[in-house]
């Protein structure tokens, strides 16, 4: 079977065969195949689409490209979380203890942040000490033991979707929704849980800016999921503003367990129990979405899901008195607020450009090999609906270099649209997509 061919099949809107997908996905991952055959194949997938068979193939071939991993040895049913991406998105940090506190066994894979969006594992690593490069058995043990792990993406799981992915990044051809949507459930397929409720995020901060696309990614991968045999439960929530107030890593990693002892942001916390309660009810721990949510607030209210992350944190090295005590985090030298230079309500802020302003103080990478600074980020003062006059703070900045901090603040002002009328706010869960939906 010759590429060329395969590429031409493609260019010419044909669909492809399993065997032809299966081809070029391992030819690929062994290096026999050349990326400019594979980047030519990308842009044909991008203007010609792919079928649901293809998808399904293609999610296939990658998730069995390397190591599938077995969670037998872990009882109880595992349910896996995932989010598509957004600005200030540390649901995990709060969602999983509390998941786990309820009995939800938590083996979780996750990944470090690249571009304008975040990282769980960045997150993590600001607690001195923690480590996420676990062993599969120290994985298994750990939950196991204390119902909760979380380690950093294994080169060896879905290794096709990591090489496919840092080329499609580098050639316009991320933004398809067949190639999103395989990318990511071969890598939650690979990761080996029974379940798996993904956050689709939609807006202007996310990669589905439009809600409609959002939904039909989220249509998508509930159907690879399910196809797979995984109950497997969609949300879709807004990212046209940053989830809660913190952007940047060690902030959001306080604003987490600020929610855990119940201090939360309201959208934080909305999205924490949304996810939560599909997680509780595939993992046969609620019967019913009152029941869940019952739960899942208790482990705020009796401090168990702030003890939980405490666990984790100490069994995988790090230093676990941070969750009680976050004035010991470090702080960036220039904490200092961006004053509104206008009077209005936010009728809309540019989510992305919030991101790239966390990206520009070193909160998040350029390249995979950046090295950031956990300190720096923005805790918004203000966000869509609130009214705001001239001198009052809109944001508070966290840097440690002038030049990017002056640099920030502009780009941070030209983000905020402030308008005279009265804003109606959009509603912050979109919706809940299940085999059926
Ligand atoms: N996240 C992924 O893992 N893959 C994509 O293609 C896009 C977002």
């Amino acid at each position: 079977m010759r590429m060329y061919d395969i590429i031409m099949k493609k260019r010419n809107g044909g669909e492809l065969t399993e065997e032809e997908i299966r081809c070029f996905v391992e030819g690929y991952t062994k290096g026999e195949i050349p990326d400019y055959q594979v980047s030519a194949l990308m842009m044909a997938i991008y203007f010609q689409k792919m079928t649901a068979a293809e998808t399904l193939y293609l999610t296939k071939a990658m998730e069995y490209s390397g190591e599938v991993l077995d969670l037998s040895a872990i009882a109880g049913i595992k349910v896996d979380k995932h989010s598509t991406g957004g600005v200030g998105d540390k649901t995990s940090l709060a969602l999983t203890p509390m998941a786990a506190a309820c009995g939800i066994p938590v083996a979780k894979m996750s990944g470090r942040g690249l571009g304008h969006t975040g990282g769980t594992i960045d997150k993590l690593e600001s607690f001195p000490g923690f480590s996420t490069a676990l062993d599969s058995r120290q994985f298994i043990d750990n939950v196991n033991r204390i119902g909760i792990a979380i380690m950093g993406q294994t080169a060896d799981l879905a290794p096709a979707d990591k090489k496919l992915y840092a080329l499609r990044d580098v050639t316009a051809t991320v933004d398809n929704l067949s190639l999103i949507a395989s990318s990511i459930m071969s890598k939650k397929l690979a990761a080996g849980a029974d379940a798996i409720v993904l956050d689709v995020k939609t807006g202007s901060g996310a990669f589905m800016k439009r809600e409609e696309d959002a939904f039909a990614l989220a249509k998508e991968m509930v159907e690879l999921g399910s196809n797979a045999g995984k109950h497997t439960i969609a949300v879709v929530s807004d990212m046209d503003q940053p989830l809660g107030f913190a952007v940047g890593n060690i902030l959001e990693v306080i604003e987490a367990i600020e929610t855990l002892k119940g201090n939360g942001p309201a959208d934080f916390l909305e999205l924490c129990l949304t996810l939560g309660t599909q997680m509780l009810i595939a993992g046969g721990k609620a019967e019913s979405e009152e029941e869940a949510r019952e739960k899942l607030v208790s482990t705020i209210e009796n401090g168990s899901a702030l003890a939980k992350l405490a666990q984790l944190v100490e069994a995988q090295g790090g230093d676990a008195s941070y969750v009680y005590h976050t004035e010991k985090f470090p702080k960036a030298s220039i904490v200092e607020p961006i004053l509104s230079d206008r009077e209005g309500t936010i009728r809309h802020i540019v989510c992305e450009e919030i991101g790239i302003c966390s990206l520009m103080l070193g909160g998040g990478r350029e390249t995979k090999d950046s090295v950031i600074d956990l300190t720096v980020g923005l805790v918004l003062q203000k966000k869509v609906g609130d009214y705001v006059k001239v001198g009052e703070p809109l944001a508070i900045l966290h840097a440690n270099d002038a030049g990017q901090a002056a640099a920030v603040r502009r780009r941070f002002l030209a983000s905020y649209d402030i308008a005279q009328e009265v804003v109606e706010k959009a509603p912050f869960i979109k919706g809940v997509i299940t085999k059926s939906t």
